[in-house]
């Protein structure tokens, strides 16, 4: 039988089996050939051409020639370090998941902080959201929490993100800007999604410029599942609260770092972490039963809608830290691969139309970014457990299968599927009741695009509110199209009129007219003080 348990130092120690020190070595070349020189490539005499034969010279320059490999699609800067998760309580009442269950287990993490719209080496105090992506290693395979830093998303379906990302990134012509927002395709996107208005309430708030990376909460977004060992299910929202709390940047701050220093973010983290001032992040959840599932003006489905935290409370439940940097970015930070569809028993999706996509395209972009299909066998992508199926052979296998089976079903490996009992837990797929007719819609609350908007602005302070408008004024005020100007004025009047009069009147456009709030749509069971708790406001 293979031992499956694992503590927090069990990755460390699988990591040390790859780790390499050439300190104080004689040089070889990758065939362990000790080399006499490095400086002077081989050639026909003092002044001739350097010869074909020259293998060292040949394997340095062709090993140089390869080094890059392409960056992320999307969340292309990020920094990483390592980490443990404990539970706090055992979660058995509403999930089976092994590292939620025993408060003594402490599961290795690796997280990986990012931005989402610069390249890899943009400055990282941008207004930008930030990604915030754990891996759990635990006895069951590696869990990932694939999250970001703020609790909504800009469109409701996978099938847009391609359009998203194509007007987020520097315009396709000079390459500018860096900045997701500050730029004409962006805008023109806004105007014309407008599902994504609650979103950029908080892309234009201080959240999309934190002070640190230990900082800053961290959201699942969709709605996920958990279920416990009788089969019974719960809808699950993730949050990650920073011990810290959340603190941002003024704008003014994050423009003057962004050229003293790109590397803010990551410096603050890693220097941190040296100094042994490790950051702890705590694990919430907001659980609601099944058959609450539509007691909703909105759809638990819809990723532009947080649940109000009034009615559903966030129970904390855990707590991460960080405590241990990486030893090479590239091996680790650079090659590791994340998945929301990374799952483990206990903890399963729900048919989020933009959860259902991505669940598509992490594995997609990953097999061309890491060269094929063996990149689970990195040593930051490998779980800590075994693994164990008939997948063989592609480019850069590692692993040595040996023996004469690599099919299903056989006698002769008697290596089967493990069964969905508690003692052998092959994971099985809630078993949710679906049925309907092939359609490209949606529930009709998923068209209420400005009531969750709307109460996020009557939930800020005055001083935040008059970050959004200069951050609305400065953003737009690099848009050159004024049509583009005039529909995000015409698009905020819907959240609020004094906010859209405000930016107008810096950015050359028209203010809405007076009562145009008037088109705001209200959310009966949200509206009644017209407020939302915000997640730790
Ligand atoms: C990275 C796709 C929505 C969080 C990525 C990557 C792709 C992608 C292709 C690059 C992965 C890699 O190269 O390893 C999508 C699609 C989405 C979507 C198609 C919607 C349909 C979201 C949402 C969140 C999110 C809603 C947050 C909840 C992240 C994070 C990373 C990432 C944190 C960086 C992971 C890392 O640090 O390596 N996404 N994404 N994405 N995505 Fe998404």
């Amino acid at each position: 039988a293979e031992e499956r348990k694992v503590d927090s130092n069990n990755k460390n120690e699988q990591l040390e089996q790859f780790r390499v020190n050439d300190q104080g070595q004689k040089m070889t070349t990758n065939q362990g050939l000790k080399v006499s020189e490095d400086e002077f490539s081989l050639k026909a005499g003092e002044r001739g051409p350097t010869l074909m034969e020259d293998f060292h010279f040949r394997e340095k320059m062709t090993h140089f020639d390869h080094e890059r490999i392409p960056e992320r699609v999307v969340h292309a800067r990020g920094f990483a370090a390592h980490g443990e998760f404990q539970v706090y309580d055992s979660m058995k009442e509403y999930t089976k998941a092994k590292f939620l269950q025993d408060p003594s287990v402490k599961t290795p993490v690796f997280v990986r902080f990012s931005t989402v719209a610069g390249s890899r080496g943009s400055a990282e105090t941008v207004r930008d959201v930030r990604g915030f992506a754990t891996k759990f290693y635990t006895e069951e395979g590696n869990y990932d929490l694939v999250g970001n830093n703020i609790p909504v998303f800009f469109i409701q379906d996978a099938i847009k993100f391609p359009d998203l990302i194509h007007a987020v990134k520097p315009e396709p012509h000079n390459e500018m800007p860096q900045a997701a927002s500050a730029h004409d395709t962006f805008w023109d996107f806004v105007a014309n999604n407008q599902e994504s208005a609650h979103m950029i309430m908080w892309h234009l708030s201080d959240r999309a410029i934190p002070r640190s990376f230990r900082m800053m909460e961290g959201f699942g977004v969709h709605t996920f599942r958990f279920v416990n060992d009788q089969g019974k299910a719960h809808f699950v929202k993730f949050h990650w609260k920073p011990v810290l709390g959340v603190h941002s940047l003024v704008w003014d701050e994050a423009q003057k770092i962004s050229g003293k220093d790109p590397d803010f973010l990551r410096r603050d983290l890693w220097e941190s972490i040296e100094m042994g001032n490790f950051p702890e992040y705590e694990l919430g959840v907001q659980l609601l039963a099944e058959e609450d599932e539509f007691n909703f003006d909105f759809d638990i489905l819809d990723p532009t809608k947080i649940w109000p935290e009034e009615d559903i409370p966030v129970k904390i439940i855990g707590k991460m830290t960080l405590n241990r940097n990486v030893d090479n970015v590239f091996a680790e930070t650079e090659q590791v691969a994340f998945h929301p569809g990374h799952v483990v028993p206990g903890i399963d999706f729900s048919n989020d139309p933009l959860l259902q996509g991505r669940l598509f395209s992490y594995t997609d972009t990953q097999l061309i970014r890491l060269g094929g299909p063996n990149f689970h066998e990195l040593p930051i992508n490998r779980p800590v457990c075994p693994f164990h199926n008939n997948q063989r052979d592609g480019y850069g296998r590692q692993t040595i299968n040996v023996g004469q089976v690599s099919y299903h079903k056989n006698s002769l490996a008697g290596n089967a599927p493990a069964p969905a009992t508690e003692a052998e837990g092959g994971y099985v797929h809630y078993q949710e009741k679906v049925e309907g007719r092939k359609i490209r819609s949606r529930s009709e609350s998923f068209k209420d695009h400005f009531s969750q908007a709307a109460l996020f602005w009557n939930s800020m302070s005055q001083v935040e509110k008059e970050h959004i408008i200069q951050a609305f004024s400065f953003e737009l005020g690099k848009v050159k199209s004024l049509s583009v100007r005039q529909e995000i004025v015409d698009m905020f009047a819907h959240v609020n009129v004094e906010l859209a009069a405000a930016f107008a009147v810096q950015i050359g456009a028209t203010p809405p007219k007076e009562g145009g709030s008037s088109v705001t749509k209200t959310s009966p069971a949200l509206s009644q003080e017209n407020t939302i708790k915000m997640p730790n406001t």
